[in-house]
């Protein structure tokens, strides 16, 4: 079994980016899972001094599964034309795990969801290059940019309901899945 874990960077009960993640299960061949991982809102903010007083249980369990994942996914909004600030501290965490960072040389792509025009273009540089100092194998294209959302995804059924996103998420999956050696 391939396990894809995703990443996911708002944790709003209706998130759009949430629903699309949810759906990329639907999109993938028998033998391969795709799981969410804990959410990055539930580490503490990083401190160096709670490091120093011991990795604290949420992170520990979230560097656990990404360990396990072969295949990292980072399914997010576009905060400000950035990265949302939950996800940034979840991988300030994960960098300074010792001896080994489970970020590197772990295969990641990233799919940005956005209610707007631009789908969140402008968060895949800031994103990719927090990701290029963990020494990550980022899949840069083709990029995925989910814009118009809430008429494309279907939050309830945790649906992607526009045939050719869909279309084009299942092709990105399986390409993902090339690119990790899978
Ligand atoms: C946003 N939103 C947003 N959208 C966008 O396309 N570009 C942007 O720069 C921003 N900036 C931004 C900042 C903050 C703080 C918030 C809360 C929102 C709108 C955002 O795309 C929209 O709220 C999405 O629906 C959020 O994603 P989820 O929660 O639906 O996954």
């Amino acid at each position: 079994m391939t396990r894809i874990g995703v990443l996911l960077g708002s944790s709003r009960k209706r998130s759009l980016s949430r629903a699309a993640a949810l759906a990329a299960s639907g999109l993938v061949a028998a033998g391969v899972r795709v799981d969410l991982l804990p959410h990055p809102d539930t580490l503490p903010h990083f401190d160096q001094d709670l490091l120093d007083e011991g990795l604290p249980p949420s992170v520990a369990a979230l560097a656990a599964e990404v360990t396990a994942s072969d295949l990292l996914l980072i399914v997010t909004p576009e905060y400000n034309w950035s990265i949302p600030g939950t996800l940034k501290n979840a991988i300030d965490w994960l960098s300074r795990l010792k001896p080994d960072n489970p970020l590197e040389n772990k295969p990641v792509a990233i799919w940005t969801v956005s209610p707007g025009l631009m789908g969140g273009a402008r968060a895949h540089e800031p994103i990719r290059h927090i990701l290029h100092s963990q020494g990550m194998r980022i899949m840069a294209r083709p990029e995925v940019q989910i814009s118009g959302a809430a008429k494309k995804i279907d939050v309830d059924g945790a649906l992607i309901t526009d045939a050719a996103t869909s279309d084009f998420l299942r092709d990105h999956l399986a390409r993902f899945l090339r690119f990790g050696g899978y």
